[in-house]
């Protein structure tokens, strides 16, 4: 269903509240990946070119006790958005009270405000992840109509996003969670075939809805990282001291069966003795996996044939890593899957679901060789799953 946008709304001398997912990686006080800040700009740029007052807020990290508050906030991110915009942006340390509200008040047209991280609230009582009545009601009672960006944090019913929609007259998305809805929500609704989805990552038990709902709409789903391993051993191959999820060999029999041949796994993999980027590295048939080896990648013979059941493709998804990339030795299956991709963008539209495969895509800067890198990380993969996102049910349908 689509979603009424920023676009559709007067924001002229508004206050519009925004809320965004700047829940970045911080280390040692520096932002290390600010591709969602960079995302969110757009929405934030119409809203004050176009006389708006933007009122910002965001969650970061989870906030359990005091201590977390300091390595928590919001600060250092509302000075790289100053940076990034160009424009100065008010910090206000609170997510409640005078301060906030006269600062609010005081906010001109086409000027931008952050508050602090709206999680300090779940010290007492968990008040913002609990979609507290009072809180919701409150924030929406800051502004004059609310724009939803965050899709990263769309899967949550939070008082900064359901909460707020639930108690203003005007809750909208912003360009980036119509983007969102538009790539991902668009191509399980209606993609283009041959449809691929390429899933990977750790665990099978991490990913058992994701394939259920894409063996309804995909053509083939190729499948690749630790989670293959339990998949080969349904199969009845030998896996040494690769990675396995015992209980959930029986279930990987039954995808397969399922799938009826659109479960594609690769026929060689890549080894190691230990889980190391210094142990011996060697490539074996999935036939052949050695007893004290573990498979930590899909081999060359997988990159191949994964790269020509893309190339051959209209529409890809991709959620997960095919090896452990960040140890180099293992980061060769990951890097050509993001190459095959990338090399067929003419005729290819793309997404790579958020978490470490968007990292991969942007560590390899190929993000310009796909259409869309998702910003949800739990987000992206629920909507996947086929389930609906409470943060996109809250605003209004067109
Ligand atoms: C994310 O990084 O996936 C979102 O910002 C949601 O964060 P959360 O898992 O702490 O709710």
């Amino acid at each position: 269903m689509a979603k009424l946008t920023v676009r559709d709304i007067n924001v002229k001398d508004k206050k519009v509240l925004i809320r965004v997912d700047f829940n970045v990686p911080i280390h040692g006080g520096v932002i290390t990946d600010d591709n969602r800040i960079q995302a969110a700009l757009p929405t934030i740029k119409y809203v004050i070119e176009n006389g708006g007052k933007a009122i910002l807020f965001s969650h970061l990290g989870r906030i359990k006790e005091e201590s977390d508050k300091k390595k928590n906030s919001l600060d250092i991110v509302a000075k790289r958005l100053e940076e990034l915009l160009g424009k100065e942006v008010t910090f206000v340390p609170e997510t409640r009270g005078t301060l906030l509200e006269n600062a609010i008040n005081n906010l001109k047209s086409g000027e931008v405000l952050m508050f602090e991280n709206t999680r300090f609230e779940d010290l007492d009582g968990k008040k913002e992840s609990k979609n507290d009545p009072e809180l919701g009601k409150y924030w929406a009672s800051l502004g004059d109509v609310f724009v939803n960006d965050a899709f990263g944090t769309a899967h949550r019913a939070h008082a900064s996003n359901v909460g707020i929609s639930d108690n203003i007259d005007v809750a909208v998305a912003g360009f980036l969670l119509e983007k969102e809805i538009k790539f991902i929500g668009g191509t399980l609704e209606n993609p283009e075939r041959p449809f691929v989805a390429i899933l990977g990552g750790a665990k099978v038990s991490d990913k058992i809805e994701v394939i259920n709902n894409l063996l309804k709409v995909a053509d083939t789903v190729l499948i690749g990282g630790g989670m293959a391993f339990t998949f080969y051993k349904a199969m009845g191959y030998e896996i040494g001291k690769s990675l396995l999820e015992e209980d959930k060999v029986e279930l990987a029999k039954e995808l397969l069966e399922k799938a009826n041949g659109k479960i594609v796994l690769g026929s060689d993999v890549t080894t190691g003795k230990a889980f190391s980027n210094d142990t011996e590295v060697n490539v074996r048939e999935v036939d052949s996996i050695l007893k004290d080896e573990m498979g930590l990648d899909i081999g060359p013979k997988s990159i191949k044939e994964f790269s020509e059941i893309i190339k051959n493709a209209k529409t890809v998804v991709w959620n997960g890593p095919m090896g452990v990339f960040e140890m180099s030795n293992f980061a060769k299956g990951t890097i050509g899957v993001a190459k095959a991709i990338a090399d067929n963008k003419d005729h290819l539209t793309s997404i790579v679901g958020g978490g470490d495969s968007a990292a991969a895509v942007i560590e390899f800067g190929l993000e310009d060789g796909f259409s869309h890198i998702s910003t949800g990380g739990g987000a992206s993969l629920e909507y996947l799953e086929g389930k609906e996102l409470p943060g996109i049910v809250a605003v209004k349908d067109k």
